[in-house]
Parts: C-alpha cells; structure tokens; sequence
C-alpha cells in the first residue's frame, strides 16, 4: 500500500506503540485518526500531531464500530487499519481470575476481531490491516498463559482472514519481542517475571512502516536467535 495519502485509523495510539505508529505513519504522509481510551491523553496526542481523535473501549461493542464509523467519515473512506492495542496479565494457569481472563480476551482478541470486522467492511481493496500479536502467540510462555492464549486467538484469525482476503487486503501481523515500553507494568494483574533486554522500539516502528508499504504478511521475532524476520 502507498502510506503517502493513504487514510488510516490508528486503534491503540494512546500506548506506546500505537503512538509510535500513528507519528511515523503521519510523517509518511498518511491521514491518520487517532482512537484510544483514555480521552484526555488521546485529545493531548490529537493536538500535538494535528489528528482527529476519537474515543474507544472494547468493553462498548458501539464505540468500535462507533470509531471506523467515525474515521470513514473525518478521512473521506478507509484504507488502513492499525491495532496496537493490548493488555497483559502474569501468573500461574492455576490461578487465573475469571475476570483476568475476559480482560484479556477482550483486550488482545475479541475486541480486535470486532474491530479489524467492521474495519474490513470499509477499507478500500489495496487496503491493509496491520495488528500487532506477540511472540507469545507462537512461543507461548510459562506465566502468561491467558496472554499467550488470547494473542494466538488473534493470530489464528489474521492468518485465515488473510486466506480469504488475498490479492484483495494486506493483513499485517506484527509478532514482537519484549520491548522497554512499560507495558509489562501496566499489566491487569501479577508481576512480570525478569525479562531480557528488550527489542529497539525505533527498529520495529520502522519495519512496520516498510513492511505496510511493501505488502508484508508478518514481521516474527524469534526469542531463540533473537532475530527478527520480516515475510
Ligand atoms: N511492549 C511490549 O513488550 C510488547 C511485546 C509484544 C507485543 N506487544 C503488544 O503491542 C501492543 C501495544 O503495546 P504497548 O507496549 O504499546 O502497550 P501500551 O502502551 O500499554 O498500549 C496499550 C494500548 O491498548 C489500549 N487498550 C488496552 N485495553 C483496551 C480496551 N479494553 N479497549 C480499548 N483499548 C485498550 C490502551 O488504551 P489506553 O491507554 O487509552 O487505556 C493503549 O492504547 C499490545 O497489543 C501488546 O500486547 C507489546
């Protein structure tokens, strides 16, 4: 997909990553809309980047559909859509909350199943859908259990929306490593166990941005080399 011109809805640009994103994307030259959930800190990231914002919870079906409505109308049509949300939670299997776990359903794959469906019924064949996973998702890791489980629910979704949708829509996974973005400690319950040092935030920002406008399917962080392939 061409980013120059290119409409993009940036789902998550309240986080780290998300806002990461949406700045390299504008800097590309991409008309971005910026939703998040927490409003004051979306209406601050909206003024300094010079966006339409525009506020989301997955908890609130209406508000997801609510927001690609929104951002088809401000941009004039959809070509892009980028999901940089998420959440985490540490701990034993045994222990699992309940709600825990409906958090993270709902964070890492549910609410963007519902949103990357009703996105999918705008964007504009060339389009693309770029969602970022984990690479829990396919090394799942002992202590996240919950976490790994609902990101590989969202990576199994991508790769067959990817089978139907070929030659028609780019669907991006974005399968990182840990990276120093305080994720880890905004985490809806236990403590993170030690990590290794984490993947440049800079160098991923910038194979996203190259791997939307060249059409890529993945972008997988292998924590055994610790390299980083992009298909
Ligand atoms: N950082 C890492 O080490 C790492 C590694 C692998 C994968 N990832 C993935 O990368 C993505 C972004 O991570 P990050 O480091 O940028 O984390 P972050 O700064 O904590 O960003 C998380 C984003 O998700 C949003 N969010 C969480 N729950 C939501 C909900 N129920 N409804 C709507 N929005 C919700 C947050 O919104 P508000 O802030 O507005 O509440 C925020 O915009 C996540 O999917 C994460 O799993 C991160």
């Amino acid at each position: 997909m061409d980013i120059e011109g290119s409409r993009v809805l940036v789902a998550g640009a309240t986080g780290v990553l998300g806002g990461r994103l949406a700045r390299a994307l504008k800097a590309e030259g991409a008309e971005v809309v910026l939703a998040g959930r927490d409003s004051a800190r979306l209406a601050e990231l909206g003024d300094e980047l010079d966006c339409q914002t525009v506020v989301f919870d997955y908890s609130d079906p209406d508000s997801v559909s609510g927001a690609v409505d929104r951002a088809c109308d401000e941009l004039g049509g959809l070509d892009c859509l980028v999901v940089a949300t998420g959440a985490v939670a540490f701990g034993e299997a045994r222990q699992l909350d309940p709600e825990i776990l409906t958090g993270l359903i709902e964070a890492n794959a549910s609410g963007p199943i519902h949103l990357i469906t009703e996105a999918l019924r705008k964007i504009e064949p060339g389009g693309s859908v770029v969602a970022i996973t984990a690479v829990v998702a396919e090394f799942p890791t002992a202590g996240m259990a919950a976490y790994s489980a609902s990101k590989a629910a969202l990576a199994a979704f991508l790769a067959a929306t990817r089978r139907e949708l070929r030659r028609e829509v780019d669907i991006l996974e974005v399968s990182p490593g840990h990276m120093e973005t305080g994720f880890a400690d905004r985490a809806l319950a236990g403590e993170p166990p030690s990590m290794p040092e984490g993947e440049d935030v800079d160098t991923l920002i910038g194979q996203v941005v190259e791997a939307i406008s060249e059409g890529r399917r993945e972008i997988r962080y292998d924590p055994k080399s610790r390299e980083i392939t992009v298909k």
